[in-house]
């Protein structure tokens, strides 16, 4: 690499998405003056092909080796330039990306003279992280082609079966003694108004299994153990108390769910009249329900509220299980009392097919949920009826409950085991619900089906075939270049204290011999956690160092600190908020000036430190609300620290109360706008 620092700042007009707001050549002319800078260049479509072309020849033009973009946001567009960089001769990690659009022109439309002194300063952070970027390089690691899938059920037989169709080894462990999962419990499917038998399908594909020589079938066997990464994954089992260990290159998460049983509501428990709709599937088996008159069915048990959210497949279950009921018994008064019918495509034939087979359907307001009592032995449903807009009651002999639904008992285990996250409702969390729906974080894990969230039948065998060709990629390809952004020790000043290996949430440090910190890369993420946490600094992240972060805190601070709100967000759902906030075009007032961390375990209670001492108004650490970090633990990992800098702060002289912190989700861009009014306000800035 050359020794003298050349960068090229290449800002984005992006139509007059930018251009319309920010005066973007007087922007040009500032860069062109910044130290370090060789050249700037005002593109009117920068991720356009012709001037992703003309950008390389720049690039060897003015012999530049760093590059800082200033365009709309890397969460869309930092592969693009990357690649582009990389086609022009530069290492990728060479390039920094700086958001005008999102974080600037979007955000202060009416204010056309702060966002573009936002953006000169935004570049300039941008330009002070460049100058000490480093090369980075990612990782190869040979993959084989056998695939682990943990459950046995619909998804995972479905899994399986695919990952075989490509000619690859399948391995499948279910704990049941019977593949079929779930499904075996049900009586029939329902998809797009039709019903299917379940046990049908099961011994279908229970057949298409046992007579492909490419996969192996593991029942009553529980997994016990998970080591290694990608391509080089162990994996010890428990079956009948014998253990056994193999080896696969990647791994797919079909572990399904479970109904959350309302035990104190509805009579629940109380009454063998009140059940739920799997208990109803079961009982459809054996029953002829010849004795029971009168049946109430009553959706959005506990789901639809400020807790959880709609359990995506309680409306057709009920449709589908109220008239399996009118079929066994047609004298039969059936109600279905409902909030709204989610029902997508032809599902929605059942209402009518259901209302011509005399199954009533009663309406009821998320304030007025029905009640059930018992007089004597019978079952009382009370009801008020939001379109007759009066109270009914209905004597009821069965009373079925359409529950809210969480992940599979074996998610806590899951998530130890693989070291991946799971969400709020108890399901486990892929990479990104548009971008990598199948994924976990970390290369080659994948899930799908109702491990991920509640589906039916059919989407989850199609998500299983998702999964398993994401898997299939790396295997077919025998390699896979793993993310540079990785953890490195020096251990000049190690002294062994060993919290670096205790808290990654990876497990990806693993000590040697002699006691020392080793980074095993092929397994780190990058979040940051163990260089924030390391009392000695030994630690420093690729892309991320320290010396970076704080070169672009000191750079917001250059002028005006005491209007500045130093913003730490994390790359994910704190950044995904603000791009929202600017898609959406929320104004906020136009004082933070936002630094890009990968999670926000990375930031470091020096770097909150230092835009204090240099004078900042506030700081902001923003990262994914809990418990959905990217990286495991890193949002919790953040939040003890934000306490003990406020402690730190206090001690300093400085006023806690101008450290905040938010925990957002992607689609949180009110939250993070809100944010920027309430804290201005807070602090004094005018908002
Ligand atoms: Fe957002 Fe960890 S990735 S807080």
């Amino acid at each position: 690499m050359q020794d003298e620092v050349r960068i090229g700042v290449f800002v984005c007009d992006c139509g007059s998405n930018i251009a319309g707001v920010v005066n973007v050549p007087e922007v040009v002319e500032y860069a062109k003056g910044l130290k370090n800078v060789v050249f700037a260049d005002e593109g009117r479509w920068s991720c356009s092909v012709d001037y992703l072309e003309s950008m390389k020849q720049l690039i060897k033009e003015h012999r530049l080796n760093r590059v800082v973009i200033a365009a709309c946001t890397p969460r869309t567009h930092e592969p693009l330039f990357k690649r582009t960089v990389r086609e022009a001769g530069l290492n990728p990690y060479l390039l920094e990306f700086v958001s005008i659009r999102e974080q600037s022109s979007w955000v202060h439309m009416d204010d056309p003279s702060a966002a573009t002194e936002k953006a000169k300063d935004l570049i300039r952070m941008g330009v002070a992280k460049a100058a000490l970027l480093e090369e980075g390089e990612e990782i190869r690691l040979p993959v084989k082609t056998e695939c682990l899938i943990i459950g046995g059920g619909i998804a995972g037989m479905t899994a399986a079966l695919q990952v075989a169709a490509q000619g690859f080894q399948a391995i499948i462990v279910e704990r049941e003694p019977q593949l079929g999962g779930t499904l075996n419990r049900l009586h029939s499917i329902s998809h797009e108004g039709q019903y299917y038998d379940a046990a049908r399908l099961v011994e279908e594909k229970r057949g298409l299994i046992e007579s492909s020589p490419h996969i192996r079938v593991f029942t009553d066997t529980t997994i016990q153990e998970v080591e290694g990464y990608i391509g080089n994954y162990r994996i010890t089992v428990s079956q009948n108390g014998k253990e056994e260990s193999f080896e696969a290159s990647t791994i797919i998460v079909a572990t399904g769910m479970k109904e959350i049983e309302p035990f104190g509501q509805f009579q629940y428990g109380e009454h063998p009249g009140v059940i739920t709709q799997l208990q109803l599937e079961e009982k459809l088996e054996k029953d002829d329900f010849t004795s029971v008159n009168s049946a109430v069915i009553i959706n959005c048990v506990n789901s639809k509220n400020d807790k959880r959210g709609c359990c995506a497949i309680g409306c057709p279950t009920s449709l589908k299980n109220a008239l399996a009921l009118k079929e066994r018994n047609p004298s039969m008064d059936i109600y279905i009392l409902y909030r709204d019918l989610n029902l997508v495509r032809r599902e929605s034939a059942g209402v009518l097919k259901a209302r011509k087979a005399g199954i009533k359907f009663i309406r009821f307001s998320e304030e007025q949920y029905p009640e059930v009592q018992k007089n004597g032995d019978q079952l009382m449903v009370h009801v008020y009826d939001n379109l007759l807009q009066k109270e009914v009651e209905i004597p009821a002999d069965l009373v079925v409950l359409t529950t809210a639904l969480k992940g599979d008992d074996s998610v806590e285990e899951i998530r130890g085991q693989l070291k991946v996250s799971s969400n709020a409702d108890g399901f486990l969390q892929e990479a990104h619900v548009k971008l990598g729906p199948v994924d976990f974080a970390s290369d080659g894990l994948y899930l799908c089906g109702c491990a991920r969230s509640p589906k039916g039948v059919k989407d989850s065998m199609d998500e299983a075939v998702g999964a398993a060709m994401r898997a299939s990629i790396p295997m077919k390809r025998g390699y896979i270049e793993a993310e540079g952004i990785v953890a490195d020790i020096d251990l000049t000043d190690c002294n062994k204290c060993g919290l670096c290996y205790k808290r990654c949430p990876y497990s990806a440090i693993k000590l040697d011999e002699e006691k020392q910190p080793v980074v095993i890369k092929a397994l780190c993420k990058g979040c940051g956690l163990c260089a924030a946490d390391c009392p000695k600094e030994c630690i420093t992240i690729v892309h991320f160092s320290e010396e970076q972060i704080l070169a672009q805190v000191e750079a917001a601070l250059e002028e005006r600190p005491e209007d500045k709100i130093i913003g730490f967000v994390c790359h994910w759902c704190a950044l995904g908020g603000v791009d929202m906030a600017g898609v959406s075009r929320l104004q906020y007032p136009p004082n933070a000036r936002l630094i890009r961390v990968m999670c926000s375990a990375r930031v470091s209670i020096k770097m909150i430190e230092r835009a204090f001492e240099l004078g900042a108004a506030g700081v902001l650490v923003a990262g994914c609300e809990f418990p959905t970090c990217h990286y495991i633990s890193g949002n919790y990992a953040a939040e003890v620290r934000v306490k003990r800098a406020r402690k730190r702060l206090a001690k300093k002289g400085y006023d806690p109360e101008r450290l905040w912190n938010i925990w957002c989700s992607a689609a949180d861009g009110p939250k993070f706008a809100n944010t920027m009014r309430e804290m201005t306000k807070a602090l004094g800035l005018g908002g």
